[in-house]
């Protein structure tokens, strides 16, 4: 059965009775696997929500341990590698991943960030040979297709926005995605949550009609 990986990483819920404290970024996710599913009911989806269930930081003993040979690895490493072990097992799986990520203080939450951090591991997500030169990493998966649906306060993060230059969320997340096997990458967002005015409902309902027209597409 093919898989999608469903990571959300805003830390606003979804149940809050007043509409605008709700996640813009996680309803574009439930939207979108909506879509998805009503067109693909084989795939399977494995979801978490990293904003209420936050990644551990790595540490010193993290960094130890990944690279340590697998084979000298003891238990305690073992221990400190599980929640690693487990998210690169659930990206190895995944057909399609899809993330969704609201911008915080112009990148992405702490919480993705300490997602992909447990993920890039030497000899699983990348190998690293000084052979190949000035560029010693290389992916080890392939074939993937990411989609990833954003929310951002202020507007014109987009290519020839006025702050392009500001967007450090999807150029960030798409770079490291390649380590995760992606090769074809999408993204919609939405902006303008801040200015609450007819700009963001009408960046909204566009998000909302990209994710229908995506799916149709790649669905
Ligand atoms: C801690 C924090 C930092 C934020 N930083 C930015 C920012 O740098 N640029 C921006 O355009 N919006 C920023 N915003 C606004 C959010 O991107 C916006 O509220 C978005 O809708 C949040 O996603 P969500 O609705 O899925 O929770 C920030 C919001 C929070 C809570």
């Amino acid at each position: 059965m093919k898989k999608i990986l469903h990571i959300d990483s805003s830390v606003r819920r979804t149940d809050q009775t007043t509409e605008s404290y709700n996640s813009i970024s996680k309803a574009f996710g439930r939207y979108f696997i909506d879509s998805w599913m009503s067109k693909n009911h084989q795939y399977k989806v494995i979801y978490r929500d990293l904003g209420l269930n936050p990644p551990e930081f790595i540490s010193q003993e993290w960094i130890a341990a990944a690279f340590m040979p697998e084979q000298q690895r003891g238990e305690k490493q073992a221990l400190v590698l599980a929640q690693s072990d487990l998210y690169f097992e659930e990206v190895a799986q995944a057909d399609v991943i899809l993330i969704t990520a609201p911008m915080y203080n112009y990148g992405m939450p702490a919480v993705l960030k300490a997602w992909f951090d447990q993920i890039m591991r030497v000899g699983k997500t990348f190998t690293f040979d000084l052979a190949r030169g000035d560029f010693p990493i290389e992916p080890v998966l392939s074939g993937k297709t990411l989609v990833l649906l954003t929310s951002s306060g202020e507007f014109g993060f987009g290519a020839g926005g006025v702050r392009e230059h500001m967007n450090h969320l999807s150029p960030h997340i798409k770079e490291l995605t390649k380590y995760l096997g992606v090769d074809q990458f999408y993204e919609i967002g939405s902006e303008y949550q801040e200015f609450a005015d007819d700009r963001h409902t009408a960046s909204v309902e566009k998000a909302k009609q990209d994710i229908v027209d995506l799916v149709k597409q790649i669905g």
